[in-house]
């Protein structure tokens, strides 16, 4: 068996961490084989709601979890950590998310900014389902969907890439989809509005997909994206991929091996797809701008 590796989430007693831990600890993630201590923080109000998530992870009997350590401080949260700061890989999930990764990694300049990332695998397997239930195959016959931009109401959602695996042929979404209007109309705005609509059917924002997605997203960045298949991801835009500007949290197609993301390359891009891609990131400059400016009051 592998050492134990350290795993921080924090608002752990949060409703996205409550569906999350449980898929952590019992290896979704880090693999069936990989030993888990699991360090859990949380502003000291919700220590004590913290102290029953502790204990239901202890009364799951899960082998592969070894130590949970709540805390409030964020020197015990991040202790030890430090000797993996190098390889340490940052998933940021709060609103806004791309903004708030940014801020992270500036905050941080001695962690490479490729270990920073945001949360829009929530998004990209909205879109999957989506093109999925409409032509009723399972959401895995769905391939290479980009999510584009922001995680807000102004990304986009793109499935000019994307393929659907029908009986043993894969044919492109368009053709598969034979709906050029949905696609191009309701399909972007409800992956666009999805996460407000779950809020306003809830009551609460999404959790269970949400915790589903970070599993998602860390199990990809750990032990990478299949062959011929790219997968979205909040990253940092260096200036030199499809014309979107530097120093941009940004959603791209990545491809990831040996732990590292790559931008998938060389898509054609048309004036529809430029026009919504332009206009996220129009929206990414905004945000960053005003963080900046607040930051340095
Ligand atoms: C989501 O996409 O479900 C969430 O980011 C929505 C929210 O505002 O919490």
């Amino acid at each position: 068996m592998a050492e134990p590796i350290r795993v921080l989430v924090t608002g752990a007693a949060g409703q996205i961490a409550y569906s999350l831990l449980y898929s952590i600890a019992k290896g979704d993630v880090f693999g069936k084989d990989q030993p888990i201590i699991l360090v859990l923080l949380d502003i000291p109000p919700m220590l004590p709601v913290l102290d029953g998530v502790v204990m239901e992870l202890q009364d799951c009997a899960l082998p592969l979890l070894r130590e949970v350590i709540p805390t409030d401080k964020v020197e015990v949260g991040f202790k030890d950590l430090d000797a993996a700061i190098l390889t340490v890989k940052v998933l940021v999930v709060g609103n806004p998310a791309n903004t708030n990764c940014l801020i992270a990694s500036k905050s941080a300049p001695s962690i490479p900014k490729e270990n920073f990332s945001c949360l829009t695998r929530l998004d990209h397997n909205r879109a999957r389902s989506q093109v999925a239930m409409r032509c009723e195959v399972p959401a895995d016959a769905v391939k290479n969907v980009i999510i584009w931009g922001n995680h807000s109401s102004t990304q986009y959602p793109d499935v000019h890439h994307a393929v659907v695996k029908l009986s043993s042929n894969e044919v492109p979404a368009f053709d598969a989809v034979n709906d050029d209007s949905w696609l191009k109309g309701d399909f972007i705005s409800t992956v666009q509005l999805r996460g407000a609509a779950v809020i306003k059917a809830r009551k609460l924002s999404s959790a269970m997909s949400a915790a589903k997605a970070i599993c998602d997203h860390m199990r990809d960045w750990w032990f990478g994206t299949l062959d011929g298949e790219f997968m979205s991801m909040g990253v940092y835009a260096g200036g030199n991929s499809y014309g979107i500007p530097e120093d941009l949290i940004y959603s791209f197609p990545v491809h990831i091996k040996n732990k590292t993301w790559t931008i998938h390359g060389g898509l054609p891009i048309n004036d529809f797809s430029r026009a919504k891609m332009d206009a996220t990131a129009a929206e990414l400059v905004e945000e960053r701008d005003t963080a900046l400016s607040f930051l340095s009051q």
